[in-house]
């Protein structure tokens, strides 16, 4: 395993399956109520530009919970705010502290951090893409569909940071990708390019909702804008809306198929509230998930 986690790109199939391993038993040791030393005496810090509720609540509590210490810092309030060069901060930080995890708009920036830092750098978001979330979530289709081998999972909406992780993950692990995106929402093609050549025509990508989530195992959405794009919405939602997941789109996936959302959802939006809401979505276990991802990751790449 390398030293940071910035995109499911850089991983083997054997990372991801360390990871998967290692989440099961933490999860399964977390429900009988055994405790964790493995980050005793150890300091993570979260160094946040943008909002979020279960990344960071995770994270803390995936530190807390492995005996470390976690510290919530928040650019704004940092020398970075003030013009203090990226470097400089990043030389700063690796001085005090034992891994890194990073939400920022800019990518090239977490990249920057994991150049100069000996610590761990992980991606809790960029504007490229949220690996740890799909690492989550991959887990959360791993225990509903015992396996990923061969079953097919549907993207419906934007080709956005989460997609970009989705098919990052397609590209080494043997499951079928659908995409479907609006014409002019989709995803990066150095990207798409990238992952398409090393899946033997296990990723496609259409505009056509319907014809993604044909016999789909998984539907999958997230927000029509993201965080930063809030202004582009009125704009968005026309486009959009044909991309909504709600009962008809859902009645077109396998008879037992799983609807996920990484979650903050826009019912009514990109997401009818009776399918969020409904028998078949997994939302609430796939946030659960995130706790004991993030816990392998720090172990994983903190404990050793
Ligand atoms: N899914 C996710 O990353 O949520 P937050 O923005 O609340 O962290
Ligand atoms: N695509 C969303 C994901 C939020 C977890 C965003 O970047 O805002």
């Amino acid at each position: 395993m390398k030293k940071d986690i910035l995109s499911l790109s850089a991983l083997d199939k054997s990372d991801f399956d360390l990871l998967f391993e290692r989440a099961k038993e933490l999860k399964s040791r977390h429900k009988k109520g055994i405790c964790e030393k493995s980050l005793a005496g150890k300091t993570v810090g979260l160094l946040f530009e943008k909002p979020s509720t279960r990344t960071r609540i995770s994270f803390e509590a995936a530190t807390a919970q492995l005996g470390g210490t976690a510290l919530f810092i928040q650019v704004a309030d940092t020398q970075l705010s003030r013009s203090e060069p990226v470097a400089d901060t990043a030389r700063v930080m690796d001085r005090y502290l034992d891994a890194l995890v990073l939400r920022t708009f800019s990518h090239a920036m977490q990249e920057e951090f994991a150049e100069i830092t000996t610590i761990p750098i992980i991606n809790a978001l960029t504007d490229k893409c949220h690996p740890c979330q799909v690492l989550s979530d991959l887990l959360t289709v791993i225990e509903y569909k015992k396996d990923l081998n061969g079953l097919k999972i549907a993207w419906i909406g934007d080709g956005n940071n989460m997609a970009h992780s989705w098919i990052n993950a397609a590209a080494k692990l043997d499951f079928t990708l659908a995409l479907a995106c609006p014409d002019n929402y989709m995803p990066d093609e150095d990207i798409l390019t990238a992952a398409i050549k090393a899946a033997n025509g296990r990723i496609s990508i259409s505009n056509d909702p319907a014809q993604a989530a044909a016999d789909a195992d998984v539907i999958n959405t997230d927000v029509w804008a993201s965080m930063g794009q809030e202004a582009e919405f009125e704009q968005r939602k026309e486009v959009f809306m044909p991309f909504q997941v709600n009962r008809e789109l859902l009645g077109r996936g396998a008879k037992d198929a799983i609807v996920m959302h990484c979650l903050p959802a826009h019912r009514g939006e990109e997401i009818t509230a009776d399918v969020l809401d409904g028998s078949q979505s997994v939302v609430w276990d796939q946030t659960e998930n995130k706790l004991h991802m993030h816990k392998a990751i720090l172990e994983v790449l903190v404990a050793g």
